[in-house]
């Protein structure tokens, strides 16, 4: 048993999440262990499937669990409904009944998608997360938020539907560029200013183990990345409170990754978020111009984009944060940091100060 594994404490509906480097052999005897499912169909897009479908349904086949493969084609373009509804057929034509489970094996889209189809799927069956990116082994498999694209706009149609288990194999990250790498760094500094300085202090001694994979640094960082997590989804799992400090970085962030049609990764555009959000928080008052220039150089020195691209519109930019879709009534909503390690929620941000931060 790892020292890494920690439990989502949500009463009935707890789950463990395990780490470990190597995990995946081990997943088909826990698998079977827990009886979540009488047989499961896993969930994957084409480019992880090559990478890891075969390993897994082996390990699977070993440990006397029926099991088969379904894949979709790769990127979030694949995140929809009518992917949605080809895969809930597939799954009917399978025969899959109540007793069926999904195991998710892959990236946020994986998670997303599979996710949603085992939650409104004979109005829901058991799924288990086997992430296979560092974004969503530290943020999108744990937490329970599932759901599909519309052109509308991103994750608009959606359940929040918790996982049975959390499989987090950190080997697998050695596969994965190093730009979606980085991208999962981006919500790794996320935790440590929103949360817990220590946990930052750790990013800042760590960074070259950090990015040489180094396994213990590694299992202990996403250790400490899904505790922080765990504790604010179990404190307040449908975002009505405390869970949207996990957005910090992401009004300006994601209206960044709009203006840029989405050919900036999201975590890249997440870090350039934080820093526009903590230049909003030393023009508030609110926080040290020396504690805000402190996380952007451990942005920086990852590798990661500090600053909105020069030939960005910031008109179309302030136009994507007036419709995010989590504003309240109109209200958008900040989150800005104090101090390394806290932050504050307001909706009280004038547009001439956006407007400040947006032009620098
Ligand atoms: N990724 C933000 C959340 O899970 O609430």
């Amino acid at each position: 048993m790892s020292e890494y594994n920690l439990m989502v404490g949500l009463g009935d509906r707890s789950y463990p999440i395990f780490i470990e480097d190597g995990l995946m052999e081990n997943i088909g005897i826990d698998l079977a262990k827990r009886e979540i499912a009488s047989h499961y169909v896993v969930i994957s897009d084409d480019h992880v499937a090559s990478l890891y479908g075969p390993t897994l349904m082996a390990i699977l086949e070993k440990a006397g669990i029926a099991a088969e493969l379904l894949t979709f084609p790769h990127g979030e373009a694949s995140k929809n409904l009518q992917v949605f509804a080809q895969l809930s057929s597939r799954l009917a034509q399978l025969g899959l009944d109540r007793k069926s489970g999904l195991i998710a094996l892959g990236g946020g889209v994986t998670g997303d998608l599979t996710g949603f189809l085992a939650a409104t799927y004979m109005r829901g069956i058991p799924f288990v997360q086997v992430p296979t990116t560092l974004l969503s082994q530290v943020d999108s498999s744990v937490g329970g938020k599932t759901g599909v694209d519309i052109p509308e706009g991103k994750n608009l149609v959606g359940a929040f539907y918790q996982p049975k288990a959390v499989y987090i194999d950190t080997a697998v990250l050695t596969t994965l560029p190093v730009e979606e790498l980085l991208g999962g760094i981006a919500e790794v500094i996320k935790y440590g200013v929103i949360y817990d300085f220590e946990f930052y202090c750790f990013l800042e001694s760590n960074l070259d183990a950090i990015l040489a994979l180094q396994p213990s640094v590694i299992q202990e960082m996403i250790h400490i990345c899904c505790r922080i997590k765990a504790e604010v989804v179990a404190a307040d799992e449908r975002e009505a409170d405390l869970r949207r400090i996990l957005n910090f970085g992401h009004t300006i962030g994601h209206a960044v990754e709009a203006a840029s049609d989405f050919s900036l990764i999201h975590g890249h555009a997440v870090a350039i978020g934080m820093v526009a959000a903590l230049r909003l928080a030393v023009l508030l008052g609110l926080c040290k111009r020396k504690e805000a220039g402190r996380v952007a150089t451990l942005i920086h020195s990852f590798g990661l984009p500090t600053e909105i691209p020069a030939d960005m519109d910031r008109n179309v930019i302030k136009s994507y944060i007036k419709s995010d879709k989590k504003a309240v009534a109109g209200s958008v909503f900040y989150v800005l940091p104090t101090t390394i390690g806290k932050v504050i929620i307001s909706n009280e941000v004038t547009e001439t100060e956006i407007n400040s931060v947006l032009q620098r």
